[in-house]
């Protein structure tokens, strides 16, 4: 898929009439989440750049590798090998998305997720892909369906509007981020009140069936410049952020934490001062080891 640089005459240049159509169209609801403060610039790989090509200087060894051509590109045949053994849920189904509805899928990396995700919301639903790495976003143009929109942007300041889409996910970011809570935070600002939220991480190894992987895991993320959480450390951050329902499960090393953000009944109550009336649940379950 190839954008042509101008704001007006955003187009394809393959296959039929319709999927030009329909990614235009796209990209014009694209337009409509993004911030008004924000100026983006279309770029000949596929996606819209909000960071006027600016780079981030990447914090550790695998964020580096991630903003290479051939990092991006070994990252994406790995993943497909790893998704396909360990077989976790996919993000579709965990985040209970439905045809219509707006997803953003933050650190969408080559879009491994993100296709499935805009598979999930059908024709006139909206899957939104933002990353810092180029060419990560050009591997996700490459695949993209045409219900699909790339951002070039930061987790840590989305170039998206405040409650614009219906569910968020994080697979494999917020570790790189240095700034978690920014990242956790932004997540929560786009997403509708009591809308749905999933991050994984790798987390420190618990109990005795990790005694092999887990220490190998937890040094090899931390040689990658990453931060690996505590089983419960990522729960109780959104339970501070102030999510509610959120669960937990650990699948050998791999931490998967859903949650749905406040609803606009106790958004109003906590910000007039009164205490949340929803009763908060929490609960975390340890997977197979
Ligand atoms: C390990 S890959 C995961 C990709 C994808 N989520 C998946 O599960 O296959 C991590 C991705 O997060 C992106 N990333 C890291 N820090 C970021 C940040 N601050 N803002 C946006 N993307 C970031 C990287 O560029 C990379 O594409």
């Amino acid at each position: 898929m190839r954008i042509v640089p101008s704001r007006e005459m955003v187009a394809v240049d393959h296959s039929s009439e319709s999927e030009k159509i329909s990614t235009r169209a796209s990209v014009e609801r694209l337009e409509k989440l993004l911030r008004r403060d924000v100026t983006w610039v279309p770029t000949s790989s596929g996606y819209l750049d909000t960071m006027a090509g600016e780079t981030v200087p990447p914090p550790g060894r695998a964020q580096a590798a991630w903003q290479s051509s051939l990092g991006a590109a070994m990252y994406q045949r790995a993943q497909r090998v790893m998704a396909s053994l360990q077989r976790f849920g996919s993000v579709a189904d965990q985040l209970q998305l439905r045809p219509g509805q707006t997803v953003v899928d933050v650190g969408c990396g080559p879009g491994n997720v993100t296709t499935g995700l805009a598979d999930a919301v059908g024709p006139h639903g909206l899957a939104v892909g933002v990353d810092l790495s180029a060419p990560m976003l050009t591997r996700a143009a490459q695949q993209a369906r045409p219900n699909m929109g790339l951002l070039r942007g930061n987790a840590t300041n989305l170039p998206l509007r405040d409650h614009c889409a219906d569910a968020t996910c994080a697979t494999l970011v917020i570790m790189l981020v240095p700034e978690p809570v920014d990242a956790l935070r932004e997540m929560i600002r786009i997403v509708a009140p009591g809308g749905r939220l999933l991050v994984m991480v790798p987390a420190l190894s618990v109990g005795s069936g990790n005694a092999v992987t887990g220490p190998i895991t937890d040094r090899f993320v931390r040689f990658a410049g990453a931060r690996p959480f505590t089983p419960d450390g990522l729960s109780l951050l959104l339970d501070r952020l102030g999510c509610d329902h959120i669960h937990s499960h650990q699948q050998c090393n791999m931490l998967t934490v859903r949650a749905r953000t406040a609803s606009a009944r106790d958004s109003k109550s906590s910000s007039s001062g009164k205490s949340s009336s929803s009763g908060k649940s929490s609960s975390s379950e340890q997977g197979s080891k």
